[in-house]
């Protein structure tokens, strides 16, 4: 027999009132879809280079305004200079590259980059690297070599056989020991010029081992969430500041060295400047693409739609003929994702070595657009778009924040007649919203179109001095636990759901609280992250109707509390295993207790496996200390009903045969 670990909310004894009583029904209400709870990734807090995309070398292609940015000269006694040419480039996307002009070598004369805040190494790996080189005169050989933070050399690699015209040279590198904050140098060991170009260094640990690969320990993260979708590329970033960083896809796809590099509409975000980020594009479509694969998750990428971000000043609007370019680009990208290897778009995506189709359903037409403007687009755009591919689904915005003047202009539209297959609503709002909240999808029209939670997480006010994770506390996770049990009970109409923004690089961050902080080694998952993966990992089949009684809050005018009902609630079917699962948040100050009966019938004896996260309301998780807030998982005996006390500021899942 197995033992029985008793959770200690099962002791607490000091329950105020009558227990709630939950019935749970058996006949199941809907099915839940697979796509309830994805992940939205945005290249926002150094969330793509630097990030998720594992190349070690910051500003690569020397496409940054300031051309040096990251890198600085280096050498063991030599002569000789370093400028920025656009002579005859690799490539026009790429114009510019790094000349080195040695006229004394010593024993290596040239340029150090040191990555973001460093390049961490692990002794014993190998780290690929591939650089496009040239030489203008004299001799060429250059040494390419890995350094620690005391300047001893960690691996290092000779390139000769450089020719007069442009040649990409590949080798390995196998640091001796592990480093946190190494460089990665090129040094010229002969006289002569020489131009090198797209300088590039990735861990060969990328996820699944892919060259040009993601970071593995971020994309566990995100696999541990199995997410039904990934929305992505953004986010503000599809929108750009104007026209001119606005996202568009074909110029993320290809070599690497084809690919323009672009200013990251968040270098000038309104909270904290950010002059050196800029997007690669090293990750792009096609591996986006790939990581939904490789998750099991759809792809949901969006468009822009001709209109640059509406809360910049002077935002641009493409009219008439020039919109055309943009809706051809979704039809492209449809090709590109779904079209045969010997279409002209699917023969680009054979070519990067997908001949198999990525099986694109859906399609988000603007990101956070708003007013007259972005209707005539999303007309335009979703006439064209559904007449040829009516198995599709795409995805409208609804502006900024849901209830709002935007909002309900778009919600008129709709009701009167404007076609609309699912809508993209976002809320950034506090916890106190949250708990208000929770139903508003209870009497949402069915008729209507279906509803996607594109972008919510619940903020608290930033006090001066906090710690980059300060904001993402025990509260805000449990309001959004609130919110998702509300997803979840209206899941025949909210079919998809994503937390914004999904990750955050420490001392890079331009927007709290995330989802996921990282650094170069370490990975905090926050408590947001916890109930994100209680939800997703264990989405129903099927919805089982419930009632509760006794769970209504008095009205408390002294705490001015949004919150209404005592616990939150809701049940599901899992059809594999035959369990009952039932999501109960309690967002309180004090432990309920809760009699949960079967509508008909009994409990089967036995166990409930129940799955607790729950704490002191303002803790957090932090990259130093990532254990505060945690899930913990138990066993408790069930007779014909079961009986149980909700601790203060929890939210359990219990799982029943
Ligand atoms: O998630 C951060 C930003 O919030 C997104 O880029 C944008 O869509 C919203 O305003």
């Amino acid at each position: 027999m197995k033992a029985l670990i008793l959770l200690p909310f099962l002791l607490v004894t000091t329950v105020l009132g009558d227990p709630v009583r939950i019935t749970i029904e058996r006949a199941p209400s809907h099915d839940v879809p697979k796509t309830l709870n994805g992940i939205f990734f945005e290249d926002i807090n150094y969330g793509a280079d630097g990030g998720l995309y594992a190349e070690l070398i910051q500003n690569r292609s020397f496409e940054h305004e300031d051309a040096l940015a990251a890198w600085s000269q280096a050498g063991r006694g030599g002569m000789g200079t370093i400028q920025i040419s656009e002579e005859k480039p690799f490539h026009s996307k790429n114009p510019h590259f790094l000349r080195l002009e040695v006229s004394d070598p010593g024993h290596g004369f040239g340029v150090a980059n040191e990555g973001w805040d460093g390049i961490a190494l692990n002794g014993g790996e190998t780290y690929p690297f591939s650089i496009l080189v040239r030489h203008v005169s004299g001799r060429g050989k250059l040494l390419v070599r890995l350094v620690a933070e005391d300047g001893s050399s960690l691996a290092e690699s000779i390139l000769s056989g450089i020719g007069s015209d442009w040649k990409r040279l590949q080798g390995v590198l196998k640091p001796s020991r592990s480093a946190d904050r190494a460089k990665f140098e090129v040094l010229a060991l002969v006289p002569g010029v020489t131009d090198i170009d797209m300088v590039s260094l990735f861990p060969a640990k990328t996820w699944n081992n892919r060259p040009n690969g993601l970071r593995p320990d971020l994309v566990k993260a995100l696999k541990d969430l199995k997410p039904g979708f990934v929305r992505f590329p953004g986010g503000c970033i599809v929108e750009g500041q104007n026209m001119g960083n606005a996202y568009r896809w074909k110029e993320t796809i290809g070599d690497i060295a084809t690919r323009p590099e672009k200013k990251n509409r968040w270098m000038d975000s309104f909270q904290v400047k950010a002059p050196q980020y800029y997007q690669t594009y090293g990750l792009g479509f096609y591996e986006y693409f790939l990581l939904c694969e490789d998750l099991g998750a759809e792809p949901l990428p969006i468009l822009n739609c001709g209109m640059s971000c509406q809360f910049e000043k002077g935002c641009q609007v493409v009219c008439g003929k020039e919109l055309d370019p943009y809706i051809q680009d979704a039809l492209d990208l449809i090709e590109f994702a779904n079209g045969a290897a010997s279409s002209t778009w699917g023969a680009k995506r054979a070519a990067m070595g997908h001949p198999e189709p990525f099986h694109l359903k859906f399609l988000g037409i603007g990101n956070e657009q708003w007013g007259p403007e972005y209707l005539e687009r999303y007309k335009a755009f979703y006439e064209k778009l559904k007449g040829l591919h009516p198995g599709i689904q795409f995805v409208m915005a609804t502006g900024p924040g849901v209830g709002d003047a935007k909002w309900k202009f778009l919600m008129d539209q709709i009701r009167n007649g404007l076609p609309a297959d699912i809508i993209d609503e976002h809320y950034y709002r506090s916890p106190g919203w949250f708990l208000a909240n929770a139903g508003m999808y209870d009497h949402y029209d069915r008729k209507g179109p279906k509803v996607f939670a594109g972008e919510y997480a619940a903020h608290l006010p930033k006090r001066d001095g906090d710690v980059l994770e300060a904001k993402s506390q025990l509260r805000a996770a449990i309001a959004e636990a609130v919110m998702l049990t509300g997803f979840l009970r209206n899941s025949d109409v909210v079919v998809m759901s994503s937390y914004a923004p999904l990750f955050a690089r420490k001392d890079h961050t331009q927007w709290t609280p995330d989802l996921i902080y990282f650094d170069n080694r370490r990975v905090c998952l926050t408590p947001s992250y916890h109930v994100q993966a209680l939800f997703s990992r264990n989405r129903p089949d099927a919805v089982l109707p419930m009632t509760l009684t006794g769970n209504d809050l008095p009205s408390d005018p002294a705490t001015k509390s949004a919150a209404k009902s005592r616990l939150h609630a809701v049940a599901g079917l899992d059809r594999v295993t035959g369990q009952t699962l039932l999501f109960v948040v309690n967002p309180g100050r004090q432990s309920e207790k809760a009699t949960i009966v079967p509508a008909t019938g009994s409990f089967a004896k036995g166990e409930a496996v129940c799955t607790v996260l729950s704490g002191d309301p303002e803790s957090i998780n932090t990259l130093e200390n990532q254990e505060v807030v945690k899930p913990v998982t138990t066993r408790i005996p069930i007779e014909e009903t079961i009986s149980i006390n909700f601790p203060p500021d929890s939210v359990t899942l219990l799982r029943m045969p």
